[in-house]
């Protein structure tokens, strides 16, 4: 068994990951519409790209990119090492089972950026492909996370 933690901390742990989680899910959202905004300035028309230029999606694609990476692996971590704390173990579950799979894929899709960035167009289609996949585990990780919050403000079972 972990140490216990005071009650108070304890408490504002528990909320800490799942607040954490639904601020990343918008900043991952408006990553992606950089990245497809970014597709755009490559394969847009000469007009649509001269205008899109402008925004350097792409870099700032690679820049909310790497913020999320960041605070993904930090907040998946951070969710484990909470759980434990409280609990002295792990539950083995789809949330937990789901979130190291999407840390993964983000990792793998992150590393592939040197590779997109030499014009790589395999390495682009898997990026690609692995972050929507991550993006869609997303929401579901949000239902999943919010069925746990629910257990955590109701009343211990008799
Ligand atoms: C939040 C999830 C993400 C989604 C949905 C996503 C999606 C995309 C899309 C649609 C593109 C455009 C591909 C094309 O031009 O055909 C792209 C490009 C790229 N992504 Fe991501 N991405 C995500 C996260 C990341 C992360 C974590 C990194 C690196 C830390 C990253 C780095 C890059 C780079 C370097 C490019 C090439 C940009 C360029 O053309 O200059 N992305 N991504
Ligand atoms: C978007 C909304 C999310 C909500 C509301 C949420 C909520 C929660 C809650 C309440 C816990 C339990 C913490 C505790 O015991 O005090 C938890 C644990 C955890 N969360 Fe999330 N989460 C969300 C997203 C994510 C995401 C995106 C990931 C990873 C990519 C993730 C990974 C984890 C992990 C690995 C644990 C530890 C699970 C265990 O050992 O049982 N969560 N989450």
């Amino acid at each position: 068994m972990p140490p216990a933690l005071p009650e108070s901390l304890a408490f504002n742990l528990n909320f800490l990951h799942p607040l954490l989680m639904w601020v990343l899910l918008a900043t991952a959202g408006y990553a992606m519409l950089l990245g497809i905004k970014a597709k755009k300035t490559r394969t847009g028309t000469p007009e649509e790209r001269k205008e899109l230029i402008k925004g350097q999606f792409g870099r700032r694609h690679f820049q909310f990119g790497s913020l999320v990476l960041a605070v993904m692996v930090l907040g998946t971590f951070g969710g484990m090492a909470v759980t434990y704390l409280n609990n002295g173990k792990l539950f083995v579950g789809p949330h937990l089972l789901v979130g190291i799979a999407m840390t993964s894929l983000l990792a793998v899709a992150a590393a592939l950026s040197p590779l997109m960035q030499a014009g790589n167009v395999v390495a682009r289609k898997i990026h690609v492909g692995l972050n929507m996949g991550v993006m869609t585990l997303f929401l579901w990780q949000a239902v999943t996370g919010m069925q746990i919050v629910q257990k955590l403000l109701s009343p211990p079972a008799a």
